[in-house]
């Protein structure tokens, strides 16, 4: 799509200085509408005479902008006065031109925008971004994603700039197609306290994503100077080492009185800052921490009759909060937050059982498609930002996201829109392998992360070909399933998945670690389940019990258990609160979800702080579980139409509750521990096809109760 408009930049560069582009003009006449439609290379504010236009943080968001570059469209009919107006849009590196995201370091910050009035008499005047606008410096002196923001409240512009015309396509514009990121939740600062370096810290009792909103009484020239940090040491010092090279820090220069600030252009992953630089003294009623996110609508809930759980569960909200910013990032905080596809794949389960995030992925899966090469490979990492390699598992984000968000919501047309896409994945495996019908000679990730790692390495020790080629297995059957759907021939896919299924069978006749029994089981693999479950469940019980699984293993390992006859052992796993296990980090204080079972252990001792991130939301995916089996809610037809209920009770929990909004209404289904037996509680809004100890029985709409022992 075009805009009928020019790209402009600032005609002599700024530098670091975030520059206001300014547009004047007059309103003579009554109006009956407005709309502005904006874009920048980098992320922008708008305002209207001083007043903010819509409540869009970070826009443009971050798509993989060669091809497709997101443009907003505003109704500012409200805000126009008669008389004189001034539009202005302040705009900052963002993606666009930070670190990584940049496709051209020179790149100036370019803004096209069209604002278009149409009067009450029937005519319409466009006002399109030319050489007609201007461009003045703006308060903030710098900002960008990593390294945070610098601004000084008490510089006033006065010199209005000219800018210059630039000639950029506009092939690749197209309209808002994700959720838009905005302000979510406001956390008051819980305490202010010295560590003992003798440093000044606000605690806010939650990571969050965003930034901090402070209120000072400052004179002219004042400094506060903010950085941030999830964690505190086992000393009880600010820590900031595992942000590696992003400096996280926020500078502001004070005018004379009172103020409240809050950055503008970027973000940060945080539950602590350091006063590093503050007038007067401060007060934990001086500091907001400001939550953003992608607007998805929470859609699930689950409570339990144990505390340390469901303390994990928010933690799994809060990491899906923090991370899913517009694209699904692997963290929030250090210099990477990238949308990891590995992470995106293994999550996206769970993220469907949370919140409403189909059109989240629809977005980010277009992005995923027009980053993925001729060959069919898909980077590591979507926006891909020149990232030329793949992975099992990473890439399968290709297969495993579309397949998922169709079962979540049942939209034939977000399958078929990825349809091409899927089929170049699994094309490219085909290609790239050294043996047909399985994915050997290549390297991976393999179960990443993974504690049966060799020292001195993040890889478990599961096999990288077996790993690949049991998700090149799941790839074909994803692809075949996804041609019945469709109503075109997939017998080509039927019997690719065939011949991987009996090759893998001959080539990997035994499975050496948990994670290879997770994956044999869960993608069919295994020509005897019951003696791989038995195997699973011997190394589980052996290892502690406890799991030894990474990114690949950790998400089906329950499911592994508990659908093979080990339900027992699972919530065993899920209940479990010592190293390792998901409730550990719970009782080291997380309040977001670790990247590494140890990230923080058992002496208080970091992960080294080359890659330890404390908001990762990867083994949150155990909630899928939760959901799935333990509460037993999952699709009888995609998008629930129909739901499947089968309740698996454990007595360790003492009760259940998960609710789920649908299309179709809320699901519930509840179980409890009551004396003298079982009291099972169903809702639901569509058929259902009720479980419970072996036998189904078909139910209508409706509540019911059910009582077992
Ligand atoms: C990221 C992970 C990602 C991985 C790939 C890391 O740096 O944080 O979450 O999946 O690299 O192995």
């Amino acid at each position: 799509m075009t805009i009928n408009a020019n790209w402009i930049a600032p005609a002599t560069p700024m530098g670091d200085v975030c520059p206001r582009f300014v547009r004047s003009f007059e309103i003579e006449k009554a109006v009956s509408s407005a709309t502005l439609t904006v874009t920048v290379m980098g992320v922008y504010e708008a305002s209207l005479n001083g007043e903010r236009i819509g409540d869009y943080v970070l826009a443009p968001g971050w798509t993989a902008y060669h091809r497709r570059h997101q443009f907003q469209t505003y109704d500012v009919t409200a805000q126009l006065i008669p008389g004189k107006n001034r539009l202005a849009v302040l705009v900052g590196k963002g993606w666009y031109r930070g670190p990584w995201g940049s496709i051209d370091k020179t790149l100036p910050a370019g803004l096209i925008a069209c604002l278009e009035i149409s009067y009450a008499d029937g005519t319409v005047q466009t006002i399109p971004s030319d050489e007609s606008w201007k461009v003045t410096e703006s308060q903030i002196r710098f900002s960008e994603l990593y390294n945070g923001e610098t601004a000084d409240g008490s510089f006033v512009p006065t010199e209005e700039l000219p800018v210059m015309l630039l000639d950029r396509t506009q092939e690749n514009l197209i309209p808002q197609q994700g959720e838009k990121i905005t302000e979510q939740n406001r956390v008051h600062a819980k305490r202010i306290f010295t560590t003992p370096a003798g440093e000044t810290v606000v605690d806010f009792g939650q990571e969050v994503t965003g930034y901090v909103q402070f209120t000072v009484t400052g004179q002219a020239g004042d400094a506060v100077e903010i950085s941030h940090a999830e964690v505190l040491d086992k000393n009880g010092n600010f820590y900031t080492e595992n942000y590696r090279s992003a400096k996280a820090k926020l500078r502001y220069t004070c005018r004379d009185g009172v103020q409240t600030y809050k950055p503008h252009l970027t973000f940060f992953g945080f539950r602590y800052i350091r006063l590093d630089s503050f007038p007067g003294t401060p007060k934990a009623q001086d500091f907001v921490a400001i939550a953003v996110s992608s607007d998805m609508r929470r859609t699930g809930r689950v409570r339990s009759g144990n505390r340390t759980l469901n303390r994990f569960y928010e933690n799994v909200i809060w990491g899906q909060r923090s991370n899913f910013l517009d694209v699904p990032t692997d963290c929030p905080q250090r210099d990477e937050r990238l949308g990891w596809t590995g992470d995106a794949q293994v999550f996206a389960k769970t993220a469907a059982y949370n919140f409403n995030v189909k059109k989240f992925f629809r977005k980010w899966l277009s992005d995923l498609a027009a980053e993925q090469f001729p060959s069919g490979l898909v980077p590591n990492f979507i926006p891909a930002i020149g990232e030329k390699y793949t992975s099992a598992a990473w890439g399968d984000a290709a297969v495993i996201v579309p397949w998922q968000m169709y079962l979540s919501y049942g939209d034939k047309a977000d399958l078929a829109a990825q349809f091409e896409s899927m089929k170049a994945w699994v094309g490219y495996i085909g290609s790239a392998t050294k043996d047909e019908f399985l994915w050997t000679g290549c390297g991976h990730f393999g179960d990443w992360l993974g504690l049966d790692a060799p020292a001195g390495s993040y890889k478990g020790s599961s096999r990288e070909d077996f790993i690949a080629s049991a998700f090149y297995a799941n790839a074909a059957d994803i692809l075949a399933r996804t041609c019945e759907v469709l109503g075109v021939d997939g017998s080509e896919y039927r019997t690719l998945h065939q011949n991987i299924v009996n090759k893998f069978r001959l080539t990997f006749p035994t499975y050496l670690t948990q994670t290879e029994n997770v994956v044999a089981l869960t993608f069919g693999l295994t020509p005897d389940p019951a003696s791989t479950a038995a195997d699973l469940a011997e190394l589980v019980r052996k290892a502690g019990p406890s799991l030894r699984t990474g990114f690949v293993g950790t998400p089906y390992l329950l499911y592994a258990l508990g659908e093979n006859g080990y339900a027992d052992l699972a919530y065993e796993l899920l209940c479990k609160e010592d190293y390792p296990s998901w409730l550990f980090q719970v009782n080291r204080g997380a309040t977001t979800v670790w990247e590494h079972w140890d990230g923080m252990n058992e002496a208080g001792d970091f992960w080294s702080p080359d890659m330890n991130s404390f908001n990762h939301y990867a083994y949150g995916s155990v909630i899928g579980w939760v959901c799935e089996f333990a509460a037993g809610i999952s699709p009888a037809i995609p998008g629930y139409a129909e739901v499947n209920l089968a309740p698996h009770p454990d007595s360790r929990l003492g009760w259940l509750e998960v609710s789920l909004e649908t299309e179709g209404g809320e699901i519930f289904s509840g179980w409890y521990y009551e004396q003298g037996g079982l009291r099972y509680e169903i809702r639901t809004p569509v058929p259902a096809n009720l479980t419970l100890n072996g036998r189904t029985v078909r139910l209508a709409p409706g509540s019911y109760l059910f009582f077992g022992e």
